[in-house]
């Protein structure tokens, strides 16, 4: 008998060796799967090979897996955000001009012409870029306003198509000084 539970620890070692103690645990002359929280029949090197190749003990993997690769591809997107971009998007933004004048033969000819750089389509801009734009441009006015009373003027006005559009301008109140201007936007 004891000669047996040697055997059966040194088996199951090989296994843990073999496969990696990331995955199985010995427990009390069992194999336990880590990723599946199961007892996996461990007769046969077979038995266990089979039980990597379940869909339950692949699915917490491919997760794993999945998550991993989306991270990657994260960092790759954020990094693969060009500074060209950033600024051209921050230019148009902050000067009023519609992001579909990129679209205008006219224009791009005369961006690509003098600043040497591909010009991303409108799209491109809105899908990868403005967020990030808008994100920083609202931090920068929180981090302004902080615990600053602010005023905040609203203006009801209609385009020339009619649509409803507001201004928004908003402002801290100092006592020492004028306060700034902090953001006038429209929406
Ligand atoms: C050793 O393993 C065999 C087969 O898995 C099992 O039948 C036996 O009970 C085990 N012996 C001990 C002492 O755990
Ligand atoms: C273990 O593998 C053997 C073949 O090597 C097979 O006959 C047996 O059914 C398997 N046991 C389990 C619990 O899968
Ligand atoms: C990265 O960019 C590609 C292509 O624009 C997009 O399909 C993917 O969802 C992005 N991944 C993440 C994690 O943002
Ligand atoms: C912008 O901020 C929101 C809210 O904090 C966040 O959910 C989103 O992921 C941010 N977008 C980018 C592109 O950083
Ligand atoms: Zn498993």
């Amino acid at each position: 008998m004891p000669k047996d539970k040697t055997s059966n620890y040194s088996r199951l070692g090989y296994f843990l060796s073999e496969f990696g103690d990331e995955v199985f645990l010995i427990d009390a002359s069992i194999l336990f799967c880590k990723l599946c929280e199961c007892k996996v029949n461990s007769d046969k090197k077979f038995n266990v090979t089979q039980h990597l190749k379940t869909e339950k003990h692949l699915k917490p993997i491919k997760r794993e897996e999945n998550k991993i690769e989306k991270k990657q591809q994260l960092l790759t997107n954020i990094s693969q955000k060009s500074t060209f971009n950033i600024d051209l998007c921050k230019t148009l933004i902050s000067t009023n001009i519609p992001l579909n004048k990129l679209s205008k033969v006219k224009f791009r000819q005369f961006l690509e012409k003098y600043t040497k750089n591909p010009i991303p389509d409108e799209s491109t801009l809105r899908k990868l870029y403005v967020e990030d734009i808008y994100n920083e441009t609202i931090e920068k006015i929180r981090n302004k306003v902080s615990n600053n009373r602010i005023w905040v003027s609203i203006d009801e006005t209609t385009d020339v198509e009619k649509r409803f559009i507001a201004n928004v301008i908003i402002g801290t109140l100092d006592i020492e000084h004028s306060g700034s201007i902090l953001a006038s936007m429209r929406s």
